[in-house]
């Protein structure tokens, strides 16, 4: 199974000092910086766009940045963020109508891509896809907030993706998002995820690799 990877949501960092808070959370230890676009449509609130994912690029920050879309539609703005240093595109499969050629488009565009899917969407979306993803996102909360609570359902779905992964043989990530603390990160660690994306939990504390170490800690138990 691939290295486990934290990945700090910046939906809760403090938006007036981004790029500071970006590199305290990379110091700290993250390995990914999870990047939440959010449209007022798809989902109930407005976040940030490409120019907000270059700005971090030319403020100097290399590890990757996971953008999570939460967007509809989608395909238009995917060159935008892969010119402006997305690592991992992610979407919602609600939000496009032909899955397999917007996966390929951001494959085409060099960033690595993924399928999101919301606490009531069925994974039968990876039906046909699995060739083509680098990462499946398990949402444990209903996409648009940070600091919302983990769904306990999210456990079996994520045993379920783990299962497909495994049969597939193919090098996919399993990432999981929403309600992610350092008191269920075990559990979520042993229902399959491999990448754990977390808000609240980290900038809500003013000592982030305190949080970051006890988290890894407790996946490695
Ligand atoms: C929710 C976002 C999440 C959110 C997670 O729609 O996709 O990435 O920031 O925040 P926490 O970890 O606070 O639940
Ligand atoms: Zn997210």
């Amino acid at each position: 199974m691939a290295q486990n990877w934290i990945a700090p949501s910046i939906l809760s960092a403090d938006f007036a000092r981004l790029g500071e808070e970006v590199d305290n959370v990379l110091a700290a230890g993250a390995d990914v910086v999870h990047f939440d676009v959010m449209d007022n449509h798809f989902v109930p609130n407005l976040t940030i766009g490409p120019l907000v994912c270059e700005a971090l690029r030319n403020h100097g920050v290399t590890a990757p940045i996971d953008v999570h879309l939460m967007i509809d539609p989608v395909d238009r703005i995917i060159p935008d963020f892969a010119k402006a240093g997305a690592s991992y595109i992610t979407f919602h499969p609600e939000a496009s109508v032909h899955l397999d050629r917007t996966l390929q488009l951001i494959k085409d565009q060099g960033c690595k891509a993924g399928l999101v899917f919301n606490p009531s969407t069925s994974l039968h979306y990876l039906d046909h896809v699995m060739d083509k993803l680098d990462m499946i996102l398990l949402m444990s909360v209903n996409p648009g907030f940070g600091g919302q609570s983990f769904l306990p359902s999210a456990l079996t779905k994520l045993r379920d993706a783990r299962k497909r992964i495994d049969e597939s043989g193919f090098d996919i990530r399993l990432e999981i998002d929403g309600g992610v603390k350092v008191d269920n990160i075990r559990e979520i660690k042993a229902a399959g995820a491999d990448t754990f994306v977390a808000g609240s939990a980290i900038f809500g504390k003013p000592d982030y690799k305190a949080v970051i170490d006890q988290m890894r800690a407790e996946i490695a138990k």
